[in-house]
């Protein structure tokens, strides 16, 4: 791709996320909105108005098959991103896709296989990997800044009314607190101690049978621990807690956004470490995933595709322990 060029965005699925990411994109230098996609046809024309695209569509297919468009993020429910990741890796686009990249390891695996097919970049949307306070965080504690990591705290919660055919409660759109929520506790401990050799997981389930609550013990090979949670019934902190043998790392509420965090040596006072982020946070990850585009680049050397399987082999061991299958992993899916 000529880098003179900016990169032309296509978005699937005209929801909440969608509307974020879309204002994000606009504050980008390499990067610009070209198409809408949703099921609906006024939504997308109305999406497409505010954010400034060239064109939309009234579906998901027109969308991936739209000659323009060089990249497509995926913001559709968790149970639907294997099907349409797949169908615009089909069609030859680069894809960044919502978190998480697929239901299970099954999933990801082919959604890997169907991007190296094509020879086109495929990306998780973990867009807290590409904050600066997380960047600045990952890096101090390479740097042995904090000492050896002991243990690791970290939990996202918060209340919402039980409603068993919303997004999050809603079993046949894969919700519940772990895949919403609870991978952000989890891909911070996964990043800052690397996979653990040890998973202890208990889950509290809602009346549909997806996890309103899940609590997480992991143990690493330097005999380091992580205590990780995330809830749908209460309002919680939402902070993160690196415990070093030196000192300690706080990331402040809301942890997976953050532009600041505090660095506490033994000893010392508590030094506020400010990295700064721009727009509501995204922008950062769809700077990476241009660069990467015009480069010819079509994997993340930051949210790698190990790292993916990593974070959903992960949830799947946890699910296992809790007793929690979607309906369509029941089908074989
Ligand atoms: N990175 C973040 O900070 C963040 C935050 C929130 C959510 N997320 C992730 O983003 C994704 C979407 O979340 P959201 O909060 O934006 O959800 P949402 O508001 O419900 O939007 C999801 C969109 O998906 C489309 N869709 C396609 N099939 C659907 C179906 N059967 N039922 C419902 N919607 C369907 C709809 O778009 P159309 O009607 O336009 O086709 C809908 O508006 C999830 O993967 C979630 O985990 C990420």
């Amino acid at each position: 791709m000529d880098k003179s060029n900016k990169v032309k965005w296509g978005i699937l699925g005209c929801g909440k996320i969608a509307h974020k990411f879309a204002s994000d994109l606009s504050l980008s230098e390499s990067g610009v909105l070209y198409a809408c996609a949703s099921r609906n046809g006024d939504q997308a024309r109305e999406f497409g108005i505010k954010h400034k695209a060239s064109t939309h569509f009234n579906n998901y297919l027109s969308l991936a098959e739209c000659k323009e468009v060089d990249v497509i993020y995926i913001a559709t429910p968790h149970s639907f991103h294997h099907e349409h990741a797949l169908l615009c890796l089909a069609n030859k686009k680069h894809v960044l896709c919502e978190k998480p990249m697929g239901l299970n390891e099954i999933q990801v695996l082919s959604m890997i296989a169907a991007a190296t097919k094509n020879k086109v970049f495929l990306m998780e949307a973990v867009w807290t990997s590409f904050l600066p306070a997380i960047i600045q965080v990952k890096q101090m504690i390479n740097e042995g800044e904090i000492g050896d990591i002991r243990h690791i705290k970290a939990d996202f919660g918060f209340r919402t009314i039980f409603d068993a055919q919303s997004r999050l409660f809603n079993p046949n759109l894969a919700g519940g607190s772990l895949l919403d929520i609870g991978i952000y506790p989890l891909f911070i401990s996964l990043i800052l101690s690397g996979y653990p050799s040890y998973v202890q997981s208990i889950a509290h389930l809602a009346a549909t049978g997806v996890d309103d609550e899940c609590t997480i013990l992991l143990q690493f090979s330097s005999g380091a621990t992580a205590s990780l949670y995330s809830t749908l019934t209460c309002d919680t902190d939402t902070i993160c807690e690196i415990y070093g043998t030196k000192g300690k790392i706080t990331i402040p509420t809301r942890f997976h956004e953050q532009d600041h965090f505090y660095l506490q040596l033994n000893g010392k006072d508590r030094v506020e470490i400010k990295s700064g982020k721009k727009g509501l946070g995204y922008y950062h990850e769809i700077e990476h995933t241009n660069a990467c585009i015009q480069n010819n680049i079509t994997e993340s050397n930051i949210m790698t595709h190990s790292l993916s399987l990593q974070l959903v082999r992960l949830m799947d061991e946890i699910r296992k322990q809790c007793g929690l299958v979607y309906p369509s992993e029941r089908l074989g899916h």
